[in-house]
Formats: structure tokens, sequence, C-alpha cells
């Protein structure tokens, strides 16, 4: 499989604070992959790192070959990495409509595509971005996200604080956007077995090291793995749950 991204001993922080002490691991082209770990262990951090969010301490961040550990989050969205913030990051005095068209690049994902991801969308086009629910911000979120055409689509926590119904048709998109359509994602999540049963492979994060890398189908049968990382069983959460945010 052609490596698409790849992290190679990557160091990384916040200030002084080193979070990520030597992190490797790579996603292929059409793959996806699961990133796991209980709370604080440096999830969002890989994922900041990868856009250019955190204070570079050594390592390599590659992607499509391209080394981008340097350059700017701006330089890293024209190599190719889409990125959905755990905070969500949409614009509330846009409506929904130029929220994503004031993002989108040329290719495959465009208006057209994304509203038919998500008809909820299409249905609230005129809607400024603070009068959606949790769910529809989500939404809006990975709209605008795929709409940048990326190479790689980074999502972190994407079913955060949401009702369960929201979580599944959340988790259908997502399926859709890395089965179907065959995006490369890193999807960080706390429903460990929905998320490791619609991705490739799976890493676990420990203390800002890889403490278990293999094939998500393997870790889902692993009980032993997901009770020692993530403290659960088959079928729980990944992490304690956060508040409800609508
Ligand atoms: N902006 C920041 N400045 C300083 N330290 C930070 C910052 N953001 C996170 N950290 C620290 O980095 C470590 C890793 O945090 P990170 O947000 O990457 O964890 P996480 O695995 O995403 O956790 P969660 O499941 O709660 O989202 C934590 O110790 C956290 O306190
Ligand atoms: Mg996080």
């Amino acid at each position: 499989m052609t490596e698409l991204l790849t992290l190679d001993g990557l160091k990384a922080g916040y200030g002084k604070a080193v979070v990520l002490h030597g992190v490797s691991l790579s996603v292929g082209q059409g793959e996806a992959v699961a990133l796991l770990g209980r709370n604080g262990v440096g999830k969002t951090t890989t994922l900041n790192s990868i856009v250019g969010l955190t204070r570079y301490h050594g390592g390599k961040v590659a992607v499509g070959g391209q080394n981008i550990e340097r350059l700017t989050p701006e330089r890293r969205v024209e190599a190719g990495v889409g990125w959905v913030p755990q905070e969500r990051g949409i614009f509330r005095s846009l409506t929904v409509e130029e929220n994503i068209t004031a993002v989108a690049r040329p290719g495959r994902w465009d208006l057209a595509a994304v509203y038919q991801l998500f008809p909820r969308l299409k249905e609230r086009r005129s809607n400024y971005g603070n009068q959606l629910s949790g769910g529809e911000q989500q939404m809006l979120s990975i709209a605008r996200a795929l709409v940048l055409n990326p190479k790689i689509l980074l999502l972190d926590e994407p079913t955060e604080g949401l009702a369960p119904i929201i979580v599944e048709e959340l988790l259908a998109a997502i399926r859709r956007i890395v089965r179907d359509e065959g995006l490369a994602a890193i999807i960080v999540e706390q429903h460990a077995q929905q998320i490791l049963a619609i991705t490739d492979k799976a890493v676990i994060l420990e203390r800002g090291t890889v403490a278990y890398s293999g094939s998500s189908a393997a870790l889902a049968q692993d009980g032993a793995t997901l009770g020692k990382f993530l403290g659960v069983g088959a079928g729980a959460a990944t992490s304690a749950p956060k508040q409800q945010r609508h």
C-alpha cells in the first residue's frame, strides 16, 4: 500500500511542555485509522501536530512523500491535510452554505456532494452557524473539511457529546466517506467498537507514545488490550464522556 501520511518519531507539545515523545504511525492510500486512548494521552495533540498547531520538537511528518513538519498550517492544507477540530471551528455569523463555499476548493467534494451526504445541511442551508444543533454543527464541520478536497481527513471526536441517534447518523456518514469513497482518514473516537468496525488500522496512545498498533478487526476482538489501554470491554467508551454539548 502506498503511504500517504507518515509520522516518524514525532516529538511535539505546547510551550516548553513536550506532549508527544516520538509518535510513529502511517496511513496508506484509502486507509482509515482509528486513533484511540484515554483522556489526555495526546490524541488531539497528534492531530494538531499534523495540522501544524503545536510546537515542533523533532521527527517527521510527511504527506504524499513531502515533508510538512516545518510548514505553516495554510501550507499543510495545500499539501492535502483536511481537518475537523474537536471544537468544530465553524463561522457562527455565516450561513451553512456560506460556511461551505467560503473554504471550498475544486475536487470530488463540492456543495452538492456534501449536501447529498448530509441532507440536513441542505435543509438548513440558510441558517447561521449559531442557529444549528450540535449534530448539525458537526456535520457542517465535516462538510467544510471535505470541500477542501484533502488527501487525508483528520476527525477529532466527531460524535462527542451528541445524542445516540445523531452519533449513528454521523458514523454512517463517516463510513461512507472512508469505505465507499476511500478517503484516507485518522479518526479519534470514544466509541471504540463502532469506529473499529469502519477503520482498517488502530493506534492506541499512552502518555504521548504509541502503545499499540494493529488491525482494527484484531483489536475489536482483543478484550485484554482494550481493557488495558482504554479501560473498557467490548462496546464501551474509550474515555470518560465529556459534557453533553447540546
Ligand atoms: N494548549 C495546550 N497547552 C498546554 N498543554 C496542553 C494544551 N492542550 C493539551 N495540553 C496537554 O497535552 C496533553 C495531551 O492533551 P490532548 O488534548 O492531546 O489529549 P487527548 O488524548 O486528545 O485527550 P481527550 O480525550 O481528553 O480529548 C494533556 O496533558 C494536556 O493537558
Ligand atoms: Mg482530544
